[in-house]
């Protein structure tokens, strides 16, 4: 995998928009790349953005490019319903359970997709898609757009590969390295009476099974962590206005422990002719362009990218080429697209 690029920013300001016209824009450049593009909001939008029904199976947009609106709810039933039949398995295994039944309602109500949050939903499928390590997957991207969702829920995806999942598996091996340990100290005091050893033998393996899976979930969150520390990169929309340059600043220090910021995007400014022919349209303007040069301020050390409000709705493949070269003008090459920081 060569590159993930990730859009974030606050709701409304064109993430969706500008992460399909980058999209389909890297997809021209870069023939012989495969490009995926991901939406993380839950509100998925990428169908009609691409006026193509996508849902949650990855689908072929054109030669190159294609997309997915994941339900995270199945990536996350995978998982769960893999560890629960071990888990479940294990605990067949050991007639004193029985006694126990809060072992049995533990595993059933803590090991559920249901109980699980929505972001470390969307963290275990954005960590299926990206591990290059798992082999189930069919397709192998070169590179992944990422639409996410505003941004605490953006901190939130970030947030779980790095720390979460760390605390729930290091949580969940040491309850389960007690039900194991309490479980062997009575098989030792009974004696090989109620099991005899063969069977201990099976318990002791299913239980490495089971460890090895909780494991694997951390051994991918670190995969995935340091893949989005090594080709990760951080783009932030905004539009013209204060709430959403005062959100994006946040963001920026929010992101930092994450992932590289390597570009601003300005969008949906009002264009310079309807400015001049309407007096509302005029007063936006300027103020639009006062926060456009507070934004180049602030944000001196980066590459930015201004749009314009189109006068149609960029949906379609042809709405979204006429939005990414209002983005990055008809002659960006895909390098200054990826490598942003390397500009002037
Ligand atoms: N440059 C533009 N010109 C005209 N319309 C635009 C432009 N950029 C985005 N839009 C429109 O603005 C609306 C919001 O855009 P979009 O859905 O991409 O935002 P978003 O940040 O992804 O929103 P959400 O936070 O809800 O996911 C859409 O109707 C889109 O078509
Ligand atoms: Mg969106």
């Amino acid at each position: 995998m060569d590159r993930i690029i990730v859009l974030g920013g606050k709701g409304g300001v064109g993430k969706s928009s500008i992460s399909a016209a980058t999209a389909v824009k890297l997809s021209q450049l870069l023939p012989n790349k495969r490009i995926l593009i991901i939406s993380f909001d839950i509100a998925h939008n990428l169908t009609d953005l691409f006026q193509k029904e996508i849902g949650n199976k990855i689908t072929q947009l054109n030669n190159n490019l294609w997309g997915i609106e994941p339900d995270p709810n199945i990536y996350a039933e995978e998982y769960t319903d893999n560890l629960l039949k071990k888990m479940k398995a294990f605990s067949k295994q050991m007639p004193l359970v029985g006694l126990i039944p809060q072992i049995e309602t533990f595993i059933n109500t803590t090991f559920t997709a249901d109980s699980i949050p929505l972001a470390l939903k969307n963290a275990m499928f954005f960590q299926k898609i990206l591990d290059a390590e798992d082999l189930t997957q069919k397709i192998q991207f070169d590179i992944i757009i990422a639409d996410f969702p505003p941004t605490g829920n953006m901190i939130a995806l970030f947030e779980i590969p790095e720390d979460q999942v760390k605390v729930v598996v290091k949580y969940t091996i040491n309850f389960f390295n007690s039900i194991r340990k309490t479980i062997n100290n009575f098989s030792n005091i009974l004696g090989n009476i109620i099991h005899p050893l063969s069977e201990n033998k099976n318990r002791d393996e299913l239980g490495d099974e089971i460890i090895n899976m909780i494991r694997e979930v951390e051994r991918r969150g670190d995969r995935v962590t340091q893949l989005i520390h090594e080709i990760g990169s951080l783009r932030l929309v905004t539009i013209a206005e204060k709430p959403s340059y005062e959100e994006m600043k946040r963001a920026k220090n929010l992101t930092k422990k994450y992932i590289d910021l390597d570009g601003i995007h300005i969008n949906m400014s009002t264009p310079k002719d309807s400015a001049e022919k309407c007096n509302f349209c005029e007063n936006q303007r300027t103020i639009q362009l006062k926060y456009i040069k507070e934004i180049k301020e602030e944000f001196q050390n980066y590459t930015i990218w201004e749009s314009q409000k189109l006068r149609k709705e960029p949906i379609g493949f042809e709405g979204l080429i006429e939005l990414a070269n209002e983005i990055y003008g008809e002659k960006i090459t895909a390098e200054e697209i990826f490598n942003p920081k390397f500009q002037n």
